[in-house]
């Protein structure tokens, strides 16, 4: 898929940007502040609902602005075309699609972007709840179930949380049913995490090998929040008590975490930060060529700051890549980046919030 078209209004800096992009690579060029990874963030909003940058969904709004909003125009493998807005007028947040109200699942399912950007490294070395995002935005994709099955689990964990905070005078059957649920939801939400794992598992092998070979083999393990071998509804029952000493649901799918380790790196303290950005390329990598394989067209990749992030050899590998299977690709650098020197791409200056019409190169 690729966007045809992004239209900004008062994110940030952009108080109003009109972007007609095309086929294969875009470059956003600018000094530092110019708004080059606002681009980016507006994409991945569409696609995700919320920023990669830390911090409320708030601060995208422009200072002194009252609305903002993404609009985009997605140009599909099979020739159809999707158009897909979020925005905020006042307090609310609204999704938008085909010119009608939509539902921000309905959003995200049309426009996929996977974005690497100099945060990407915590996907390896931060919290789990960075790592149950990027998986469960693959599981998405793939799963028609799973948005349901992920709703009902977390209004059912608000709901056990809110009883376990009550202090214990509540009626047993009170919880049980809302275990019932958890149980339900959970096994199957971990059903499918599994499957989709299984699928990306050798995506993993292909793009973390071949951007650290050095490192040797990869292994991915994968636990799924409560204890193998038992089922959740009997664990969630058992643990009641510890519980509600707690306050909060300490067992489930929403503890689920995943690593990757090497050969030559077993533990995650043994990697480089360049090493760990790179395996993190890996996994956006794989699940972009997982996606394109499911989907039969790749999402849209977007490269924040490759220059400052990655040697040349990996940058140039990088784009070898994406453009060997088509991917539309947006890279943002204070300067055009040199593996993209010699290569046909649409390049944007991006000065003080405003966006040039780009100039083409070709090679
Ligand atoms: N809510 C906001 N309202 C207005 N301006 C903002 C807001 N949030 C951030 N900014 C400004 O918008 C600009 C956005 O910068 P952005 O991160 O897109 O720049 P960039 O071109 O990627 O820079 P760099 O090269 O440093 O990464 C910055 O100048 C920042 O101070
Ligand atoms: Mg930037």
């Amino acid at each position: 898929m690729r966007l045809e078209r992004l239209r900004i209004r008062g994110l940030r800096c952009l108080a109003e940007a009109d972007i007609e992009l095309g086929e294969g690579i875009h470059a956003f060029v600018g000094a530092n502040g110019a708004g080059k990874t606002s681009v980016l963030e507006a994409a991945f909003l569409l696609s995700h609902g919320r920023s990669f940058r830390a911090g409320a969904k708030d601060v995208l709004l422009q200072r002194g602005a009252s609305a903002l909003s993404v609009f985009g125009e997605i140009r599909h493998e099979d020739g159809r075309i999707g158009r897909v807005g979020l925005g905020r007028e006042g307090a609310r947040w609204e999704a938008r699609l085909d010119g009608r109200t939509a539902s921000l699942g309905e959003v995200v399912s049309e426009c996929a972007v996977v974005c690497f950007e100099p945060g990407s490294h915590a996907l390896i070395a931060g919290a789990a709840e960075e790592r149950r995002r990027y998986l469960d935005w693959g599981v998405f994709h793939v799963e028609h179930e799973f948005l349901l099955a992920w709703r009902r689990y977390q209004r059912a964990l608000k709901q056990r949380n809110s009883l376990l905070r009550t202090g214990g005078a509540v009626a047993p059957e009170l919880f049980q049913s809302w275990e019932a649920e958890l149980s339900q939801a959970g096994e199957r939400i971990h059903a499918m995490r599994l499957r989709y794992l299984d699928l990306l598992s050798p995506h993993l092998e292909r793009t973390i090998g071949g951007l650290l070979p050095e490192l040797g083999a990869i292994q991915l393990r994968y636990r799924r929040g409560w204890p193998e071998e038992r089922g959740l509804g009997e664990v969630l029952a058992d643990q009641r008590d510890r519980d509600l000493a707690r306050g909060h649901t300490t067992q489930g799918v929403h503890r689920a975490d995943w690593s990757i380790s090497f050969e030559q790196a077993p533990l995650r303290e043994h990697l480089s930060r360049g090493q760990e950005k790179l395996t993190a390329l890996g996994c956006l990598l794989a699940q972009a060529a997982l996606f394109a394989g499911q989907k039969g067209e790749w999402p849209i990749v977007c490269l924040d700051d490759l220059a400052s992030e990655l040697d040349l050899a990996h940058q140039t590998a990088v784009v070898g890549q994406l453009t060997g299977v088509g991917a539309q690709v947006l890279v943002t650098g204070t300067e055009l980046p040199a593996p993209l020197q010699g290569l046909s791409a649409h390049v944007f200056h991006v000065e003080q919030g405003k966006v040039a019409a780009p100039a083409i190169i070709t090679a």
